[in-house]
């Protein structure tokens, strides 16, 4: 495939746009699946990269994935633990779920480092401290990190930043630990919630999850199931923010509304004419934008994720919007790219502030990130002429058929 999108912008876009289900779900849910005796079903597996790489990783542990169509089914009853010294290991930064999930189910992981966006700094510090209050001993060598333990014990663990990750993979970790784990200052993502639910379908005992209290009472197996992903909130959020940018009549469908509140909320300050239903949100032509002012925080707060989406569409919003970025202060490469293409955006430290409105003209712009790749695909759509977007692979990380999803729209992508 192509690494470039080409976007002929200032169309009007039209129609109804299905969202996927959640990538950050499924990146913890594929590699939680090692810790199950029997075969797991998962339906409306997203088509994206990072799900293909984690395929793969599941298909060294001689765990065997057949996939018909969006539906995937896994069969870990001949798992082998072997290394994940594979540089796909390296290439997303899910892959770390296989340490908490090996560590749980052998009690002895090694594995590559992580890699995934280039967001700054992304310490691991938070999922190792959990190990280590479990009872396990960890090993760094370079960029191979080897975690053992003779037996995993229940702890109270309390985490200095609500992260995701390590909320996660202290839940994996736990789930066969001798007696009760109590995680404090959890994380309350939806994303936390689905896979705690499939673990206890699985016949884990996990509660709380979604809450800043989890508890994770030790079994000794996990079962098969079957289970449905959540939609994804970061996916229906990018589409609502297209289609605030230059939608005439567009449904967003099969998004959960509470999950995407905090963007709701400000869409309705900025001015954006939508109306949210039970399982969609509608947009209308929106005109008149206002600036507003974003901070980003841990769920429900507005989320890191559609802090460069937005971005975009503030370039059309009348007067100075102020983004306050808390979960990774450098999430900002989007702006540079932006700014070439007629933006009027500040970087600082932490933060931006985007001077608006200004009106976007087509340039051959680079993809940093995942999500900076989506901030310009809006910014593509809304500018006049054509906009090339370079290493276009970032955003197939993350989105299902993004350019299908578009056209479809009525936008002209390829
Ligand atoms: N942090 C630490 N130490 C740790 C873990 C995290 O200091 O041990 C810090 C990070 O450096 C960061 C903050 O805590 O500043 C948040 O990190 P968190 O662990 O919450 O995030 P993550 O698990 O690395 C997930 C998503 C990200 C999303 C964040 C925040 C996955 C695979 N990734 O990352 O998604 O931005 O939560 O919601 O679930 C994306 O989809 O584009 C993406 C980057």
């Amino acid at each position: 495939m192509e690494d470039i999108i080409r976007i002929n912008g200032n169309k009007k876009l039209n129609g109804e746009v299905v969202v996927s289900s959640c990538k950050n779900s499924v990146v913890a849910i594929l590699p939680s699946v090692v810790l199950a005796s029997e075969i797991v079903k998962l339906y409306d597996v997203p088509n994206i990269k990072d799900v293909q790489i984690l395929i793969k990783l599941l298909r060294l542990l001689n765990v065997k994935v057949t996939a018909d169509d969006d539906e995937l089914t896994i069969d870990p009853t001949n798992i082998t633990n072997i290394d994940l010294v594979d540089e796909d290991v390296m290439k997303l930064r899910a892959s770390y779920y296989f340490m908490g999930a090996l560590l749980g189910r052998f009690k002895h992981v090694r594995m590559y480092s992580p890699g995934g966006c280039n967001l700054g700094p992304r310490p691991i510090d938070l999922h190792l401290k959990g190990f280590e209050a479990l009872g396990a001993k960890i090993k760094q060598e370079g960029n191979i990190i080897e975690i053992d333990a003779e037996e995993l014990t229940g702890d109270d663990i309390y985490l200095d930043f609500a992260s995701v990750g390590a909320t996660i993979n202290i839940m994996l970790a736990a789930c066969f630990a001798r007696g009760r784990t109590t995680i404090e200052n959890a994380a309350k993502e939806p994303e936390i919630i689905d896979l705690s639910s499939m673990l206890n379908k699985m016949g884990a005992q996990i509660r709380g999850a979604g809450t800043s209290e989890i508890t994770i009472n030790g079994v000794s197996r996990l079962k098969g199931c079957i289970h449905d992903i959540i939609p994804d909130r970061i996916e229906a959020g990018t589409y609502i923010i297209a289609a605030a940018a230059c939608g005439q009549d567009v449904t967003i469908k099969n998004v959960i509304p509470q999950h995407i509140e905090a963007l709701t909320l400000k869409l309705e300050e900025m001015g954006v004419n939508f109306e949210i239903g039970s399982d969609f949100v509608r947009v209308y032509e929106s005109n008149n934008l206002k600036a507003v002012d974003i901070i980003t925080q841990p769920f429900p707060g507005f989320a890191t994720d559609l802090q460069q989406p937005l971005t975009a569409l503030l370039t059309k919003a009348k007067g100075d919007s102020h983004i306050e970025e808390t979960i990774y202060i450098e999430r900002f490469k989007h702006c540079n790219e932006l700014n070439k293409m007629g933006a009027n955006i500040e970087v600082g430290s932490g933060d931006s502030m985007v001077h608006g409105p200004t009106s976007l003209t087509g340039q051959d712009i680079f993809a940093t990130d995942l999500r900076c790749g989506a901030s310009l695909v809006i910014a593509g759509l809304i500018a006049n002429g054509e906009t090339i977007i370079h290493n276009a692979y970032h955003i197939y990380r993350g989105y299902d058929s993004i350019v299908d999803k578009l056209r479809a729209l009525g936008a002209d992508i390829k």
